[in-house]
This record gives C-alpha cells, structure tokens and sequence, in this order.
C-alpha cells in the first residue's frame, strides 16, 4: 500500500501520543513526537540558563543543539536525544511542561523544529504528532486528525501520569499546565493550534484506545 503522512493535532494531553504510537505499529510507520522536541529544546535552555527573550542568544544556542530520534530496542518505540544523551523521560517534568509552550512561541525555534520534522517526513510513511503538523509542518498530509478531549479528562489522564514519577504532584496543578499551555498554543502568532480545514476531528473523551484506534485506522486507508 502507498505509504502515506498522517499529521495527529489537538490541544494537550488529548491522547496524541498514544493514538500516533498504535497507528504507526500497526501501519509499520515511523512516529515522531515533534511535541518532544520543543520539550528537548526547552530543557536546554533551562539547563543553560538561556535568555530566550534575546533573539540572539536563542540563535547562538540553537547552533549548539542537535536532536535526534533512536528506537529503544525493547519497546520499539523512538526516543528524543538532545546532543547524543536520551532526554525522553527527563522532558515530561512539570518544569519542562511550565516553560516549554513560551518557548514554543519563539519564531528562530519553530524554524529549527519545523525543518527537521519536515526533512525526517520527506520519505512520508511517518505518523507524526504535536499542534501545527497538518496545517504548517505538512499541509500536505494525505490524512489529518484534530483531537480534543474534556479539559478534567485530560488533566486526569495526565496527572494519573504523573503522579508515578512525582508523588508531589497535584491534580490542580496539572490543569491549570494544560489550561495555560492550551491558551498559550492557541494564541500565538506564529503557527498556532488550530484544526487544518482538511482535519477530521475526534473527541476521544468517551472513547477506549482500542475504538479510537480502530476509528483513525478506518480513515488511514481508506
Ligand atoms: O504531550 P503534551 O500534549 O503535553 O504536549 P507535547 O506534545 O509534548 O508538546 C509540548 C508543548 O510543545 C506544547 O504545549 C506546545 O506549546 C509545543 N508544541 C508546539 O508548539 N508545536 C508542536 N508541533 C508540538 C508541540
């Protein structure tokens, strides 16, 4: 079958990630987590006290950040190296989640990104996840999904997540992460979240991952 890109959007912790994982497997496709790329960008920034509010200090730390994806072999699935160290696990910290959607706004970092998800998607056969995918990154996607879910639906999901690695951690302040997140992503000038007019949506508020698998799968080939 013709190798396709599908572009997997919506506002956070939708259940993106985990649709865009099952489809690929079943397609045989590579996924890509471009969300975890802003993350990787931001725990840089972070660890190397980088003033993103000047231009030029963003764009000197940008020349000394290389990302890159390798499969853990024992779950299959791709994980996020910042400069040859695997941050996959450290960039889901709610220190990285409260900076990372500021510095997702910064235009010299969305070009950075969007240039390297497009030149990984060049050989399409890819499912790729995060805000502005179906409608920057490749408007020209055979197959584009919007997810939405209820905000507490989504917090829960999150917090239950969460609160593995961070017994600390509140629910409360979970929403509140994902409400500013979403308001930020929404709002920004450049490339902001918004559903492609070519998007098909899915509420998965309501919806087991095996029926919203089986949902995306039937648009994937038809
Ligand atoms: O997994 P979750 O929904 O929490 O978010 P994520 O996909 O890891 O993305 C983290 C943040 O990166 C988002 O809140 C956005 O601010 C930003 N992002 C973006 O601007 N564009 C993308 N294509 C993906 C993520």
């Amino acid at each position: 079958m013709k190798k396709i890109v599908i572009a997997i959007d919506g506002f956070s912790s939708c259940g993106k990630s985990t649709l865009a994982k099952q489809l690929a497997q079943k397609l045989g496709y590579l996924y890509i987590d471009s969300g975890a790329m802003y993350r990787a960008i931001t725990l840089y920034f972070l660890r190397n006290h980088v003033d993103w509010s000047d231009t030029q200090s963003v764009i000197q730390a940008l020349e000394q950040i290389a990302l890159s994806f390798h499969r853990d072999p024992e779950t299959g699935l791709n994980e996020v190296y910042l400069n040859g160290e695997n941050v996959e696990y450290i960039i889901r910290d709610l220190v990285v989640a409260e900076k990372v959607s500021e510095v997702a706004t910064i235009k010299e970092v969305r070009e950075f990104a969007v240039k390297q998800q497009r030149h990984i998607g060049s050989n399409k056969g890819i499912v790729m996840d995060g805000r502005d995918i179906g409608t920057t990154v490749f408007p020209e996607a055979e197959l584009k999904l919007f997810m939405t879910a209820d905000s507490w639906v989504r917090a829960k999901r999150r917090f239950n997540e969460m609160v593995l690695k961070n017994p600390h951690v509140t629910l409360e302040e979970v929403k509140s992460n994902l409400d500013a997140r979403d308001y930020m992503d929404t709002h920004r000038a450049i490339s902001p979240l918004t559903k492609a007019a070519d998007a098909v949506t899915i509420d998965n508020s309501q919806l087991t991952m095996e029926e919203q698998l089986d949902l995306a799968l039937n648009y994937a080939v038809k």
